[in-house]
């Protein structure tokens, strides 16, 4: 167990409760808050994991709260508050209501953990990593959004299911947005060390690629009411995990760009070294064309969202 460490997820629903049960049963941290405005639900939820603590053998303790106090000096905060799209909306969508949140969330990660590095899970995730970041002032290296693992998680299974092999020997990559506009890249994704582009045709990894894109709403249309949240679960506490252990996984993450890929100042998710000190190194793969074009629409697209927060005076 990281036995010094702390870590506080903030809203308990479906994505923080399964993120709080992952990095309890993981020992990522001597000490897991889960946070939430609804009283009684974090700890309910708290008393739960801690309650199944013998029969799964973990010494993490969880602690469900409505106070910000109890979150104080916690290494890593991963913040899953905010509404959740209903079928037919965009994740933009959920600009104003879920800006609302995280700058709430800001004000009390700032003041009570001020050396934290905070993973936004927020929708519409590159805008609110952003903002996050805007509000935090935090170096960017300890704000980054959680999407690129998700995403190339979802390219990956779409990937085995059709090749007919584990997922387990799939490597995938996806870059840009986390909305319609992201960038999967099969030249950079394969089945241990042979990329896709030899095993599969163009118009195959096409249809892949779309499905990957809309993989979260195609959850959404499915559950009827809420979106996915295992998965997404696993991508946060993979990223909490690389940070904690100080293992420098290089995971596609949200990170702000300071001329990387010939982009400035914009948050995208781009392929980069997670250790003890967050973002530690942006790796600038090589792109072909068809890529760099994608990029730069993608960040099109994080541009306006982001437009639109200042619009709306969040920003
Ligand atoms: C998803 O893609 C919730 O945005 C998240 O499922």
């Amino acid at each position: 167990m990281n036995s010094a460490s702390k870590i506080t997820v903030v809203g308990a629903g479906h994505v923080g409760m399964i993120t709080a049960q992952k990095c309890a049963e993981k020992e990522l941290a001597r000490e897991v808050v889960l946070i939430d405005v609804l009283e009684g639900r974090p700890q309910g939820i708290a008393l739960d994991l801690n309650q199944a603590a013998a029969v799964e053998g973990y010494g993490t303790r969880v602690v469900g709260t409505n106070d910000p106090a109890a979150t104080a000096d916690s290494d890593v905060v991963i913040v899953t508050a905010g509404k959740p799209r209903a079928p037919g909306m965009s994740r933009s969508d959920l600009l104003a209501v879920n800006g609302k949140i995280v700058e709430a969330v800001a004000r009390y990660v700032r003041e009570r953990s001020p050396d934290a590095i905070v993973i936004v899970v927020t929708n519409p995730l590159d805008p609110m990593t952003a903002l996050m970041r805007a509000k935090l002032a935090f170096p960017a290296r300890r704000v980054i959004g959680m999407a690129g693992v998700l995403d190339a998680s979802r390219f990956s299974w779409f990937l085995a299911e059709k090749l007919g092999v584990s997922v387990v020997d799939v490597d995938a990559m996806v870059l840009g947005a986390h909305g319609d506009s992201m960038v999967p890249l099969p030249r950079a994704s394969g089945v241990n060390g042979v990329s896709v582009t030899e095993l599969l045709d163009k118009a195959t990894i096409t249809a892949i690629g779309e499905r990957t894109k809309n993989g979260g709403a195609e959850i959404v249309n499915l559950l009827k009411t809420g979106s996915a949240f295992f998965a997404p679960a696993s991508a946060s506490v993979a990223m909490a995990k690389s940070i904690l252990r100080d293992e420098k996984r290089l995971l596609p993450c949200t990170c702000l760009l300071n001329g990387e890929f010939g982009i400035e100042g914009v948050y995208v998710g781009v392929p980069a070294v997670l250790g003890r000190n967050g973002v530690e190194k942006i790796h600038e793969i090589p792109l072909d064309t068809e890529a760099r074009i994608a990029l730069q629409k993608t960040v099109g697209a994080i541009q306006k969202d982001v437009e639109a927060l200042r619009q709306l005076g969040l920003m």
